[in-house]
């Protein structure tokens, strides 16, 4: 884990574990996000799989996420890792739920493009992928590529219809 603290307050934190897989196999990625989210370290260091990236609402809009996603590719490079790799959210799916701090509208379009890439296997453009404001963020802050998409990932995440969509960066570049 980094932590990103102000005022002896943790600010935000991003969580990953160094693994041996290659993101782009997609017949050996972990299936549900209890899986993914409790992987063990394997070696050599392919790549960082990150499982939570979490900043408190009072320092949302800041550059925290964006420092804390910079020291982590700086691990990377330090571990000799290529990838990256994130389980993109996308609440724009269903919208926000009653029960969950997202302030995100359901978005119709986004949720067709979901279904026809769960129906056909086909990836979208990356334009009506980046609709979802988590999806775009991931793309604007990393220039992540998206892989594929991992339909009853998290079944509990309602607002994303238990899909997540799966990132990566190459920390090389
Ligand atoms: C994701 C997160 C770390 C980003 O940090 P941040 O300080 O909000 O980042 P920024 O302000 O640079 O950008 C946030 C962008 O993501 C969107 N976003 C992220 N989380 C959001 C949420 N929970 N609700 C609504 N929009 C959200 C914002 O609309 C914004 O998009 P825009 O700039 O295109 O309008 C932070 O929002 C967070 O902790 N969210 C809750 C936890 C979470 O969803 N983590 C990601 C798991 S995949």
């Amino acid at each position: 884990m980094i932590a990103a603290s102000i005022d002896s307050l943790v600010a935000g934190a991003i969580c990953f574990v160094e693994t041996n897989q290659d993101p782009h196999d997609t017949a050996k990625f972990p299936k549900t996000f209890s899986a993914y989210s409790s992987m063990a370290r394997s070696e050599p260091a392919l790549s960082l799989y990150v499982y939570n990236l979490g900043v408190r609402p009072e320092f949302r809009g800041t550059d925290i996420a964006r420092r804390l996603l910079s020291e982590l590719i700086e691990h990377g490079r330090r571990v000799g890792a290529r990838w990256l790799v994130g389980d993109g959210r996308c609440p724009s799916y269903a919208g926000a739920q009653h029960d969950t701090p997202d302030k995100v509208l359901p978005d119709q379009r986004f949720r067709a493009t979901i279904d026809d890439w769960h129906r056909t296997g086909v990836t979208p453009p990356v334009k009506s992928i980046i609709r979802d404001p988590l999806l775009r963020f991931y793309r604007r802050v990393l220039n992540c590529e998206f892989l594929h998409l991992a339909p009853g990932f998290l079944p509990e995440d309602a607002s994303s219809g238990g899909y997540r969509v799966i990132f990566a960066v190459d920390v090389t570049q």
